[in-house]
């Protein structure tokens, strides 16, 4: 059995910081592993408080997966192509070279961290993105709705999110990640009783509609969905990013199968049968990517 990064799983941060990377032109294969090597130590730093250190999740886009470890190359990863929907709704494709997630409870720690991890990275890499995240509340998303309440929940959590050990790249998780900008001023303008309808559970009491109570548009109705008689959960990590100006949801979700994340985002999109996810008239994406989180032993061995 390999082990996954184990700090997929862990639940309780408040406090969470991405950043993702690009590989400068001509790096060097050997000098990036050395590179990636001395950042993944940076979290692991025994002069902070055990209590107090970052966990690290790190993943790698196909491109650069491939250069590092062509054996352990997972079936079916492939680069975000972007969505576009019939009705004009657009994801855009932002696919960069590494991901890493740093979450903890201590906003000062994640931001020590990831100059650290930066440090190690940038003879190698340019920083493409980075946001920061937060968890609101009792893990409510920015428009007021419970997140992640149907996510998987113990070892199930792993079934869904790891491809199997028999399988190349077994114990490692496809990932998708995905920045999502809300119009909270159109958003907060509709009634509690709308919000529910685009949402497909109740805001108050967080209860999903049943029957002809959940429109074909809710976004639950759009994204609990089957593809030739099979389900396809995925396990999701997002929380909300921003402030004043500009917040939304980073939604982060892995996957023992990459053919899920094109399922649920062609259904939002309205590709499968015309219908898109009301949300979406609420929220925009402004980025999205597909990933690879390698087990423990496979990243080892990719770093060597
Ligand atoms: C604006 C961005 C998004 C927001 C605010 C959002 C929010 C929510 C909320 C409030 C729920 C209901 C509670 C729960 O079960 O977690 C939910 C469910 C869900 N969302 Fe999203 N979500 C967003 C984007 C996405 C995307 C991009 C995907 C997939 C690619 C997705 C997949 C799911 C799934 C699979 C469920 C569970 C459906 C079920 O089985 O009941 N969501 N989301």
């Amino acid at each position: 059995m390999r082990s996954p990064q184990q700090a997929i799983f862990l639940e309780d941060s408040d406090h969470h910081l991405w950043l993702e990377y690009d590989l400068l032109p001509g790096a060097e294969t050997r000098d990036v592993r050395e590179a990636v090597r001395l950042a993944l130590e940076v979290p692991r730093d025994s002069r902070v408080d055990s209590e107090r250190r970052p966990r690290c999740v790190i993943a790698f886009g196909p491109v650069l997966w491939s250069r590092l470890a062509t054996e352990r190359v997972p079936q079916g990863l492939h680069l975000f192509e972007g969505i576009d929907g019939p009705e004009g709704h657009h994801a855009p494709p932002t696919p960069h070279n590494i991901w890493i997630w740093l979450h903890g409870d201590h906003h000062d720690e994640n931001v020590a961290a990831a100059l650290g991890v930066h440090r190690a990275l940038r003879s190698v890499a340019r920083l493409a993105a980075e946001e920061h995240g937060f968890r609101y509340r009792d893990s409510l998303d920015l428009t007021g709705f419970v997140d992640g309440t149907a996510n998987a929940k113990g070892a199930e959590r792993q079934v869904v999110a790891l491809i199997p050990s028999r399988q190349r790249g077994g114990g490692g998780s496809h990932v998708l990640a995905q920045r999502w900008v809300h119009d909270l001023r159109r958003w907060e303008a509709l009634s509690d009783a709308q919000q529910s309808k685009i949402m497909g559970r109740t805001k108050d009491g967080n209860e999903e509609l049943k029957g002809r109570a959940m429109p074909k548009h809710a976004h639950v109705a759009r994204t609990d969905i089957e593809v030739e008689g099979e389900a396809q959960p995925v396990y999701r990590r997002s929380v909300p990013f921003g402030g004043v100006r500009e917040h939304g949801l980073y939604f982060v979700a892995f996957a023992n199968s990459s053919k899920r994340f094109d399922a649920l985002l062609e259904s939002m999109f309205g590709v499968t049968d015309g219908v898109h996810d009301r949300l979406l008239d609420f929220s925009r994406a402004t980025s999205g990517a597909y990933y690879f989180a390698p087990s423990q032993e496979d990243l080892d061995s990719a770093l060597k």
